[in-house]
């Protein structure tokens, strides 16, 4: 695979846009492919085989598309699919995390708020994650963000609504003495201004984007594939790297988030990346249902 070739970045939407700035802001010379999964969102409440199934999907459709790596920006997938995505080691496959190492290091008070979907804390990465991070006196209290990603999902970042969920999720946090949250899911550092204006500076919020544009960097780097970026002028292929934005649903959302936090963004192209899913979520056909076929 050639070191020019783009690295596929895939979400269940726009949410791994936060992970696409900041390796577009470490890695600037590296083309971008950019894939939201919206029609399938939120991820959050699907089953895992349906997670994993379509995470593979998603790889095997960036793959097709030249990609020489790829970024699970999508705390959900990575929890369910990321071991299958990784299965062959045939290339780099980075994925993320809740930040608990560097909350459990950031954190005064000992107890840490940890907001992410309900498929991200039932999983058992998650569990292990808890398990080898968690020191002794350390409380970690971990709460599902539901109906969060669906408004960010249709643009809402600061309305009244989003405001009353996330009181009703981190004031009782904040009330058992947590002075650290973990963002959990690559949607909710949209919420980071609205967090701000309402908890103030009671809260360290704890983000990974950066990091992990820091392990894509070292992955690429172990596998010689980093992008060429040599200043010559007349070197067109050391200049910037490209971006292609495309969505499985409506392209409105993706495009104004992206217009809206990248700069020479792309107009967006929807398609359609059916492959396991069509399996899952076809309708039972009658005589499946009857125990005919
Ligand atoms: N952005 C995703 C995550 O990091 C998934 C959110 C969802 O679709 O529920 O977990």
């Amino acid at each position: 695979m050639p070191s020019n070739a783009p690295i596929g970045v895939f979400d269940s939407g726009l949410g791994g846009l936060s992970v696409l700035q900041a390796v577009r802001a470490l890695l600037p010379h590296e083309s971008l492919l950019y894939v939201a999964d919206s029609r399938y969102a939120p991820y959050g409440e699907r089953p895992d085989a349906f997670l994993e199934q379509r995470s593979l999907a998603i790889g095997r459709w960036v793959r097709e598309h030249g990609a020489k790596a790829f970024v699970v920006a999508c705390n959900t997938a990575t929890a369910h699919g990321v071991a299958a995505l990784r299965a062959d080691g045939s290339w780099p496959v980075v994925g993320v995390e809740p930040g608990i190492k560097p909350a459990a290091a950031a954190s005064r008070s000992g107890v840490i708020g940890v907001l992410a979907t309900a498929a991200t804390l039932r999983s058992a990465r998650f569990a292990d994650l808890l398990a080898r991070h968690t020191a002794q006196g350390q409380r970690f209290l971990c709460q599902p963000g539901h109906g969060l990603v669906e408004r960010i999902e249709a643009g809402d970042v600061d309305s009244s609504e989003v405001v009353a969920l996330l009181d009703k999720y981190i004031a009782p946090m904040v009330a058992q003495g947590a002075d650290t949250l973990v963002l959990g899911c690559t949607h909710y550092p949209f919420l980071i201004p609205a967090i701000e204006r309402h908890f103030g500076t009671a809260l360290t919020l704890i983000d990974t984007g950066a990091a992990i544009a820091r392990q894509l960097q070292r992955r690429l780097e172990a596998d010689d594939l980093l992008a060429p970026s040599r200043n010559d002028v007349d070197d067109v292929q050391g200049s910037t790297g490209s971006l292609q934005l495309f969505t499985t649903a409506n392209a409105n959302a993706l495009q104004t988030m992206a217009d809206r936090l990248l700069t020479n963004v792309p107009r967006v192209a929807t398609v359609e990346i059916p492959e396991t899913a069509s399996a899952i979520d076809a309708p039972i056909a009658p005589q499946a249902a009857a125990g005919l076929v």
